[in-house]
């Protein structure tokens, strides 16, 4: 069995909100180099907008205590490098002071999932800025159980059957699964509501196979109000049998609107980008994602390629910037900025509070 984990923090933004610093960078390679033989097969840091993805192939797991321990550790080195550097936010998503068994609820997020090696194992690395978990519903829902976008659902008679979709309520706490075509309209109900239900896990229909894992994690839920955000990382495995790389890429060739943006209040358009091109300074965005291919050999991992840095693509960045213009026309208003039950998280009940005694009973 190999485990991919990866884990990912915003510990410190060059400039403002809108990249991480090469030195952090450079600072999460050396905490990590010394542990690939002892700890893990292989590593890469990567990065989307603020945010550093550590991504770990190890032997070890899911929620393993060492690896977590590890990437707490090198969230505290960049962390350090940020205060020296003072850089904005440092320390942002570091929210307890001590680390016991696992990152949950310390505030990075992960996705995590372990799995025997196929003869050949190609992996996307999705990771986003200037969102939350809840942005995934929509292309995990499309690469898995849509046959517009995935026609091996139609066409592979091993995916014929469909998958089945582990969704998570973030507020009720609790978990259910869904097996899809047949239960596709009972999914949808929940999955619509991205701000609530958000999917944890695919499984292929044979068993606890796992075919895609996301981080759900909502770091304005942990905290109770508005700290940085939730930034999410989702790994998909592709081809025999599992969407092939390009169905699982296909949802993002459409711009979809997700929540988060200036101040984490704002939706706008998920912009799919190259590597390069994931430093969101327009109005701290728009949203922004990046897809990592790897290969994976003997747990090593071969790659990355940048998926979105593809022309193809260039038609749907087009068509996120015109939504991008639509929606900044709105300006406070909603449905730019996001309804009041979700601005609860964020400063703005500070202000309704100063403000609310002007209301008289009529
Ligand atoms: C969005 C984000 C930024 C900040 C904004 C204000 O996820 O992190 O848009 O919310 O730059 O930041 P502060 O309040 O720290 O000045
Ligand atoms: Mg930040
Ligand atoms: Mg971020």
């Amino acid at each position: 069995m190999v485990t991919i984990s990866v884990i990912k923090a915003d510990t410190g933004g060059f400039v403002g909100h809108t990249s991480v610093h090469p030195d952090a960078l450079r600072r999460a390679e050396e905490i990590l180099a010394p542990q690939k033989g002892p700890l893990l097969i292989d590593y890469r840091v990567a990065h989307v907008g603020d945010d550093i993805a550590l991504v770990m192939t190890h032997a070890r797991g899911v929620e393993n205590e060492d690896i977590h321990r590890l990437a707490w550790d090198v969230f505290q080195g960049t962390t350090a490098v940020a205060k020296g550097l003072k850089l904005y936010g440092a320390g942002q998503d570091l929210l307890g002071d001590s680390f016991s068994g696992t990152v949950r609820g310390l505030g990075p997020g992960y996705a995590e999932m372990a799995f025997e090696e196929r003869p050949s194992e190609p992996v996307i690395v999705f990771l986003a800025d200037k969102t939350s978990p809840g942005a995934w519903n929509l292309p995990i829902y499309r690469m898995f159980a849509d046959p517009f976008t995935t026609p091996g659902l139609v066409i592979d008679p091993k995916m014929h059957s469909g998958f089945v979709f582990e969704v998570l309520d973030l507020i009720g706490n609790r978990v259910a699964r869904f097996s899809c075509p047949e239960e596709a309209y009972d999914l949808l109900l929940f999955i619509g509501a991205p701000s609530r239900y958000v999917i944890r896990r695919v499984l292929a229909k044979s068993g606890e196979e796992p075919a895609c894992a996301t981080s759900t994690q909502r770091l304005s839920l942990m905290a109770g109000r508005y700290v940085g955000k939730d930034d999410p990382v989702m790994i998909v495995r592709c081809q025999s049998g599992l969407p092939a790389v390009g169905e699982a890429l296909e949802p993002f060739a459409r711009p979809m609107l997700v929540a988060g943006w200036m101040r984490g209040s704002h939706y706008g358009p998920l912009m799919p980008v190259s590597v390069e091109d994931a430093t969101p300074s327009r109005f701290d965005g728009p949203p922004r994602v990046v897809a990592l291919g790897f290969q994976i050999a003997g747990g090593r991992l071969v790659g990355p390629r940048d998926l979105f840095a593809d022309p193809a693509f260039d038609a749907a960045r087009r068509a996120a910037l015109e939504l991008a213009d639509t929606m900044r026309s709105l300006g406070p208003f909603e449905p730019h900025r996001l309804p009041l039950d979700e601005m609860e998280y964020t400063t703005m009940p500070e202000v309704l509070k100063r403000v609310e005694k002007r209301f008289a009973s009529v």
